[in-house]
């Protein structure tokens, strides 16, 4: 049976980059390891401060959405946030190759911690969907972020037991663009929040959250997995094309 899109090859592996490239390579995972950094320290550590009740009280993230949930729902928030919070900072670190080419023992036993932490995560993303502020947008956004992002830590592991390491990498860029939403939904809400304000649009504030916020389930992770293929196509790496555009 012919798949609609199929995995191939597309390039050989490219030889090492030139000095730019390993210069822009260099930025451009600083700047994700400190946003990494950064969401962790806003957004993650505060809802371990104090009682949700409390948090909820000083307007704290989405702490007055969750205060009066059930403690099942409650508890599934702060294992999300703990599988998430691991999950953004190591598997940044992942990507640094002087560490996977120098101690890959230390790069696999930080893998699998990585992908515990997805497992966790995502399974606590899937059960607090349904109770988002967001609605059905949300219940559906975060909740198809939250089944890629398993299926694909699920893909990148098999592809590694197989010995398939390109497709482990592959994967692994998916999959940590996926889990990256973590950050980029924070980049989004302020823009789209003030975006209203640069056009010169009448503002209030929960109106534009409210807009903002119905955007951000899909908005997170849909561009991030563009930007993950194209890479994954630049490095040479199996990537995801319709069988038309090879025709
Ligand atoms: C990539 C898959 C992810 C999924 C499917 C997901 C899903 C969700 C969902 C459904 C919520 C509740 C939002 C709402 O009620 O509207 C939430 C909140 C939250 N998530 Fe995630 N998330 C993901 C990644 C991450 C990562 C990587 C972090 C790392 C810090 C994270 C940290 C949080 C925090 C702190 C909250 C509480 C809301 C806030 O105060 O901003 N999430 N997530």
């Amino acid at each position: 049976m012919t798949r609609l899109i199929e995995p191939v090859r597309t390039a050989p592996v490219p030889a090492r980059p030139g000095r730019a490239g390993r210069a822009a390579g260099r930025i451009g995972w600083t700047f994700v390891l400190l946003t990494a950094l950064a969401v962790v320290a806003y957004s993650a550590v505060p809802y371990f401060t104090a009682s949700l009740h409390d948090l909820a009280g000083d307007e704290v993230g989405l702490a007055p959405a969750y205060a009066e949930a059930s403690p099942f729902v409650q508890g599934a928030l702060y294992v999300h946030i703990v599988g998430g919070a691991i999950a953004l900072v190591l598997g940044a670190l992942q990507f640094w190759r002087g560490l996977r080419e120098r101690a890959p023992r230390v790069h696999r036993w930080i893998g699998r911690v990585y992908l515990g932490g997805v497992a966790v995560g995502g399974v606590g993303g899937l059960i607090i969907a349904p109770s988002s502020p967001a609605g059905y947008v949300g219940l559906f956004g975060f909740g198809a972020l939250a089944v890629l992002w398993l299926v694909t830590a699920f893909r990148a592991y098999r592809a590694i037991r197989r010995r398939d390491v390109p497709s482990h990498q592959a994967w692994m860029i998916r999959n940590y663009a996926l889990t990256y939403a973590g950050v980029t939904l924070r980049l989004w809400l302020p823009l789209l929040l003030l975006t209203p304000l640069l056009l010169g649009q009448p503002w209030e504030f929960d109106a534009a959250f409210a807009n903002a916020y119905a955007a951000v389930p899909f908005l997170c992770w849909l561009p991030n997995l563009i930007a993950a293929e194209w890479l994954i196509r630049r490095r040479g790496l199996p990537s995801y094309r319709l069988p038309l555009a090879r025709a």
